[in-house]
């Protein structure tokens, strides 16, 4: 430290001594004041090293202050540049878990796919069946918005819904009413968009809230900033394809996924009995018409 303090000095008085001599016939009261200078000098550079020292430990402790209250946080804040996180009830359940990704065309179709069945109408309301949960009012109370309260039972709480959840089942509304755009039934006179003055009207009457054009294009906004908000960087490849003939670009790539079975454990176990859903849809072993496609199943 002390020979650090000398060698500065050093190279200041190296430096100043030419600059001092230039000036010594311009100004006469600087050459006055230079016989004082040198113990203001070290008066100014022993501040400077306090000062400097100061600092350091003042980053040294904010930095160990930051990192605890990012470990507080969870794991995800780790590699996170941005020091805002906002709290959610549900960011213990949170964990990595590196998934690879279907192609979901060509073979590589999953059993979520297809024309409505009774089998994939399950997997799909299994995917959300616990979107409507409750948490504590501690928990409420750390919620950057408001939340309403259930009303009194044993085991009531506060009403939440993760949006995971909410994605889910606008992907599913999606999904039925594109195939039941395609049913048989309907022709170019007669389909939901010409039965009735408005088509809101018609797929509403005909489907259920759910999937009247209003729900469906608010379902397309509401995925649109899901999945600018997730931002998903995971790198998509270009490679030689046989069965092709041609380079194309592959999505069965790998990414790291927030493991969605700890997700669904955690709403499975603060699940709401409430019967309430978004809108107006159907209930749990209801059809939103008479066609067992929308039958939501327990
Ligand atoms: C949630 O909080 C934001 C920021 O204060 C506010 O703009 C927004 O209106 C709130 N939304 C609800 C539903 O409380
Ligand atoms: C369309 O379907 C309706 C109802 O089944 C039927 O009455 C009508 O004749 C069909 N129109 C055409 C062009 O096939």
């Amino acid at each position: 430290m002390y020979d650090k303090i000398s060698s500065s000095e050093g190279l200041l008085s190296r430096s100043s001594s030419p600059s001092f001599a230039s000036e010594e016939k311009l100004e006469i009261p600087r050459r006055r004041n230079a016989q004082v200078l040198p113990k203001t000098t070290y008066i100014l550079i022993g501040l400077l090293v306090l000062s400097l020292i100061a600092n350091v430990v003042v980053v040294v402790v904010l930095n160990a202050a930051i990192s605890k209250a990012n470990g507080l946080l969870g794991d995800e804040t780790r590699n996170c540049k941005s020091q805002t996180k906002l709290y959610s009830p549900a960011q213990d359940a949170l964990e990595y878990k590196v998934t690879k990704f279907e192609s979901s065309i060509y073979g590589g179709e999953t059993e979520y796919q297809g024309p409505p069945t009774e089998h994939n109408n399950r997997l799909w309301k299994q995917t959300y069946a616990h979107m409507n949960t409750h948490i504590t009012e501690e928990e409420a109370k750390q919620l950057p918005n408001k939340t309403m309260p259930e009303p009194p039972y044993e085991g009531s709480g506060y009403l939440i819904v993760l949006n995971v959840f909410h994605d889910l089942h606008c992907i599913d509304s999606l999904r039925l009413a594109l195939y039941y755009f395609l049913d048989d039934q309907w022709n170019s006179t007669y389909n939901p968009y010409t039965l009735f003055e408005h088509p809101d009207d018609a797929l509403w009457a005909k489907g259920g809230r759910d999937l009247s054009i209003m729900h469906l294009d608010h379902c397309i906004d509401a995925l649109r900033q899901s999945t600018q908000c997730n931002g998903d960087i995971t790198p998509n490849v270009y490679q030689w394809s046989e069965k092709w003939g041609e380079v194309r670009a592959w999505a069965t790539v790998v990414h790291e996924c927030r493991n969605f079975d700890n997700i669904v454990d955690w709403a499975k176990s603060h699940y709401s009995r409430l019967p309430f859903a978004f809108g107006d849809g159907p209930a749990v072993g209801k059809c939103a018409w008479d066609d067992p496609w929308t039958c939501l199943l327990d």
